[in-house]
């Protein structure tokens, strides 16, 4: 008998990344690079987790993808990371304008000590050139401390100095100085090693939140931390030739319950690192 119907076509929906990371190496110094020809994919509104040992390259990594790596004397890096499709290392490309499409928020909550509360919000717009004035910045700031949660608890002293709030605070606040700018991508570099539980998981909520509307990804040391967080995950490790490679990259449940290479496996049950 003949079919009467043809075949339903499949429809294959591709969902672009925001970040496709290719083939990246990235020096410091000498031949032995730090990282080695990373290929990943970073997806847009989602969080995506680095983890690994200590040393295997996921800070490196991480600063790859705003064009920071490069800022240390003598580092360099080879390879692509494209933004919506754009090569970010493109030499026509300017790095100060990547930054701003691409935030970066650290380990340690870096407030500027001399500023006030309003004042950092504010400073990443300055340092990226951009400028607000009067209602528009008075919006701007209120809008920034309202998405991280931070609006109520200093609305009544954005002109106190940022290093009189929290730790968890702090943060916070950096995540907003980050927000201001409007970023498309927020990195995080261990957001939370320097914080308390009870600050680590309001930040942990911040991140679900915030990834509705951006692409984040997260560096973190702690497995939980990843396991809860992200949707997808990646496992950094330096072998014996101690250059950090990508081992393996996957939905984080997937990567969590059923690693597909042993060394994950290894790392993530706690034999090593
Ligand atoms: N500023 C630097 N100069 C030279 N080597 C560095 C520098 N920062 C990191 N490294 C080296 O690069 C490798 C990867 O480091 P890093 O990316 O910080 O790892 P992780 O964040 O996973 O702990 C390590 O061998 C480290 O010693
Ligand atoms: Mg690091």
């Amino acid at each position: 008998m003949q079919a009467t119907n043809p075949l339903p076509e499949i429809v294959v929906q591709r969902v672009e990344p925001a970040l496709r990371v290719e083939n990246l190496t990235a020096w410091y110094t000498g031949t032995r690079p730090a990282i080695g020809g990373v290929t990943m994919d970073i997806a847009r509104h989602k969080v995506t987790a680095i983890i690994g040992p200590s040393g295997c390259g996921k800070s490196t990594a991480i600063r790859c993808l705003n064009r920071m790596h490069e800022v240390i004397r003598g580092a360099r890096v080879e390879g692509h990371v494209y933004l919506h499709g754009e090569d970010i290392y493109d030499p026509r490309v300017d790095p100060v304008r990547v930054r701003s499409r691409i935030g970066m928020v650290f380990q340690k909550p870096n407030p500027f000590p001399m500023m006030s509360i309003y004042d950092n919000v504010i400073a990443g717009l300055r340092l990226t050139g951009q400028a607000r004035n009067g209602s528009r910045a008075d919006g701007l700031v209120q809008g920034a401390l309202e998405a991280v949660g931070l609006w109520g608890e200093v609305r009544d002293k954005l002109r106190q100095s940022g290093a009189s709030l929290s730790g968890g605070q702090q943060q916070r606040l950096c995540i907003a100085r980050t927000l201001a700018v409007e970023p498309e991508v927020i990195l995080m570099d261990e957001p939370c090693s320097a914080l308390d539980p009870i600050a680590t998981y309001r930040i942990e909520e911040l991140i679900r939140e915030l990834k509705q509307r951006y692409t984040i990804a997260i560096v973190t040391h702690n497995m939980q931390q990843a396991s809860r967080v992200s949707d997808f995950t990646a496992f950094f490790l330096a072998g014996e030739e101690r250059i950090g490679r990508l081992i393996e990259f996957g939905e984080t449940e997937a990567v969590f319950t059923n690693p597909r290479d042993k060394r994950t496996e290894d790392y993530i049950t706690g034999r090593f690192g």
